[in-house]
């Protein structure tokens, strides 16, 4: 019989065994390379909200469970059972309340493996039922792998060390916390405090965060959001809602700076359209989203559809104008630059067990080489703002740092907040100020750049 989920809500009315079945086919795909959000399309749909819990709930203490499995059973099983193994396991690890009741958890661990692969149940009883017994011992062992301890995996625990020294367990550990569900206010239709109040009348409680952000108590399925089919909102991290202020306040945060209605504005990486939308909710500009995967740019028409905004869109690689420029300099340049990840993992627990040490190098020649292939198509005293969902400096300061010393006709603007690495903590400790956050928003990097006259 299931025991009921205590900490993850899984669907009442499906057996235990078969999710944990489907989150191991979930985990085992994210381990041959894939992504979570792949692996879950493949899952049946009265199964996936289920699925999701779980596997969120797994990768998030996947470290602690790689080496509980390492300690008492050396030999990995073939893939499949490894993956039910550790799905398990990662219930069974004591981190906070537990989800399931222990034997519960183990029967139903074991029917999964018979129906997976039914030579391994006697097996899969034997570890988990061990692991049981030996709890306490097992895990203060585990504890002492760094993998263990803080679920990301080593090369990943010492880059974070080595950029934030004071704060890189906080993030670690931020890393595992649930992220609440953000929105953004269209600012075309309302605003925070108008749409906090349309939530009440739903019985759906929110905060208003300044004056277009609002953030949900609990999360919700968007199709239950008032308005949301007529453009009301959209769901968006308050640090990412950063981004269209920035660009269009510009240098100064003087009137004067404000970006002028109908200026030309390039969104270099636009896909799948939450910061363009945002900028056309704020002002009239005449946008080119640009993005080099046409499926991922399919979602920005459809983006601005719902919201009823306009863009032109193009589907191209930013780092080669010379295939889609027309040659009229842009007033502002937006680069949400391809990168790690490493700032949004709290919604996407994946991402750690995907990235490998050598991808931030390479991420990094992907975003300098975009700089480079942008900057002349500024007009002078335009402005670009590069932002990545990153918390490695590599992806941020030291990116700029080095951009800065390349071009002597580019300087950072002056504008507080304008420029810095967010975390996602509470009191965003780094260089930004800004009264948009003060919640824990996504970790970021922001820098806006002017481009003097020459
Ligand atoms: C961080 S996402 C952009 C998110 C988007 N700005 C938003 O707010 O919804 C980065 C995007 O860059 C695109 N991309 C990666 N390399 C690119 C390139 N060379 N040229 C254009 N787009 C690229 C990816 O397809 C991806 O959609």
């Amino acid at each position: 019989m299931n025991a009921p989920p205590r900490t993850i809500t899984a669907h009442p009315a499906l057996p235990l065994s078969r999710l944990l079945n489907h989150t191991a086919d979930a985990v085992q795909a994210v381990r041959a390379g894939q992504s979570l959000n792949d692996a879950l399309a493949r899952c049946p749909t009265d199964a996936r909200p289920g699925t999701q819990a779980l596997s969120f709930h797994t990768l998030r203490w996947l470290g602690s469970a790689l080496a509980v499995r390492a300690l008492l059973a050396p030999k990995a099983p073939p893939p499949p059972v490894d993956a039910l193994l550790l799905t398990a396991l990662a219930l069974l690890w004591p981190a906070g309340e537990p989800p399931y009741a222990d034997h519960a958890l183990v029967d139903q661990a074991v029917a999964a493996a018979r129906q997976r692969a039914p030579a391994s149940a006697a097996f899969v009883n034997a570890v988990l039922r061990r692991f049981l017994r030996e709890r306490d011992a097992t895990v203060a062992a585990a504890r002492r792998d760094p993998a263990a301890a803080f679920n990301h995996p080593p090369w990943w625990v010492e880059h974070l060390q080595r950029d934030w020294p004071e704060r890189w367990q906080e993030v670690l550990r931020a890393d595992n916390q649930r992220a609440p569900m953000s929105l953004r206010v269209n600012a075309r239709q309302s605003d925070a405090a108008g749409y906090v109040l349309r939530l009440a009348e739903q019985g759906l409680a929110a905060r208003a965060v300044g004056s277009h952000g609002v953030v949900l108590a609990e999360p919700c399925p968007v199709g239950r959001l008032p308005g949301f089919a007529q453009g009301a909102v959209s769901v968006q991290d308050l640090a990412a809602q950063m981004a269209a202020r920035l660009l269009l306040d510009g240098i100064g945060g003087e009137a004067s700076a404000r970006l002028l209605p109908g200026a030309r504005v390039l969104d270099a990486c636009a896909a799948p359209g939450g910061k363009t939308a945002h900028l056309l909710e704020c002002a009239d500009l005449d946008v080119l989203a640009l993005d080099q995967d046409a499926t991922r740019l399919a979602r920005v028409t459809e983006t601005l559809a719902r919201l009823g905004l306009q863009a032109q869109t193009v589907a191209a690689d930013a780092g080669q104008p010379q295939a889609w420029w027309d040659g009229r300099p842009f007033d502002a340049i937006l680069l949400d630059a391809p990168c790690s990840a490493s700032g949004i993992v709290r919604r996407h627990p994946d991402v750690r067990w995907l990235r490998r040490a050598s991808d931030i190098a390479a991420l990094a020649a992907t975003q300098a080489r975009l700089l480079e292939a942008l900057w002349p198509l500024l007009k002078p005293q335009g402005r670009l703002l590069y932002c990545t969902c990153s918390v490695f400096q590599a992806e941020g300061r030291h990116q700029i740092d080095a951009f800065l010393q390349r071009h002597g006709n580019a300087e950072v603007a002056l504008q507080p907040g304008s420029r810095g690495h967010l975390l996602p903590l509470a009191d965003n400790p780094s260089e930004h100020r800004h009264d948009a956050i003060e919640s824990p928003g996504d970790g970021f990097f922001y820098s806006l750049i002017q481009k003097r006259r020459d």
